[in-house]
């Protein structure tokens, strides 16, 4: 597991206060939630995602942790499933309760929340795990608590591709730079595939996604190109496909299940 970290004006703040902080600054940027469905589908999460979701009945029970802008808590709510949005960031979960009224949003802590055991048919979360310095077993024991026994799990990390691993040995060791903070781990699959694991759930696959993304930060940091500029868009357009996963790819996604209860799943007569 590989460390990345960041520039902050405020290097003394706690960590939770600061991932806070943080990510409510760059929703506000983002000009805060506005229900931007159409783009879901043709996400790579979703691509993974959506065979195991067909499995499941109407109105199954499913966590978005760390929904952000909450657009998937929308997108899966509207699809007929009972979708709970859950966030640290406190000023976009209550625009979004105020935006969405229908939908279920709910501002806290994924690593201690207030929902009952075994609460979950499915649990997704994309780009939260990796956020405390102490790793990500905090979330992964409070996902394995809170999903059913059966249940799934969707996890996707920063992926500490090839790139990461050559950059990172070149990088200038970290002392000899002031007021950087801890940002995020950046995983292998295989440890993403142990943290899970570690955490009691079975693991059912792990995938390289966001190749193209992946591709544009190269573009951007190693070349200089600027990401809006017509043909960075271009270049990451052509070469994605032809680079593979392990070198360039942005982000890890692991699918996941809690082992459904013996008891629950023995047969008659076992
Ligand atoms: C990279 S963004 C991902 C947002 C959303 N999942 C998406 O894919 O659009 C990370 C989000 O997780 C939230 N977050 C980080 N740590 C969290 C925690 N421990 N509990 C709940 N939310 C958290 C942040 O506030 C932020 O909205």
């Amino acid at each position: 597991m590989r460390k990345d970290y960041i520039a902050a004006a405020e290097p003394a703040d706690h960590e939770t206060e600061f991932v806070e902080k943080y990510w409510t600054a760059v929703w506000e940027q983002e000009g805060g939630p506005q229900g931007q469905l159409d783009r879901i589908p043709h996400r790579d999460e979703y691509r993974v995602m959506a065979p195991y979701m067909a499995q499941l009945p109407k109105g199954a029970r499913v966590m978005d942790g760390g929904c952000g802008l909450g657009d998937w808590t929308l997108y899966f709510a509207r699809q007929g499933f009972s979708v709970a949005g859950l966030d640290l960031s406190r000023q976009t979960v209550e625009q979004l309760q105020a935006r969405f009224p229908e939908a279920e949003f709910v501002d806290g802590d994924i690593r201690r929340t207030s929902f009952p055991d075994a609460s979950f048919d499915a649990y997704f979360s994309w780009g939260v795990f990796e956020h405390f310095e102490s790793g990500l077993q905090d979330c992964v024991h409070e996902a394995f608590r809170v999903v059913k026994p059966g249940g799934l799990l969707f996890v996707s990390v920063p992926l500490d591709n090839l790139r990461h691993a050559v950059l990172g040995s070149l990088a200038r060791p970290r002392s000899a730079v002031s007021n950087l903070r801890f940002y995020q781990w950046r995983l292998t699959r295989a440890e993403l595939a142990r943290e899970l694991e570690i955490g009691g759930f079975e693991v059912i696959e792990v995938l390289p996604i966001n190749k193209r993304q992946g591709v544009l930060r190269s573009l951007h940091h190693e070349f200089g190109l600027r990401y809006e500029w017509l043909l960075t868009k271009g270049l990451s357009v052509l070469l994605a496909p032809l680079i593979p996963g392990s070198l360039i790819a942005h982000m890890v996604i692991a699918v996941a299940r809690k082992p459904p209860n013996k008891a629950q799943h023995a047969g008659p007569g076992q």
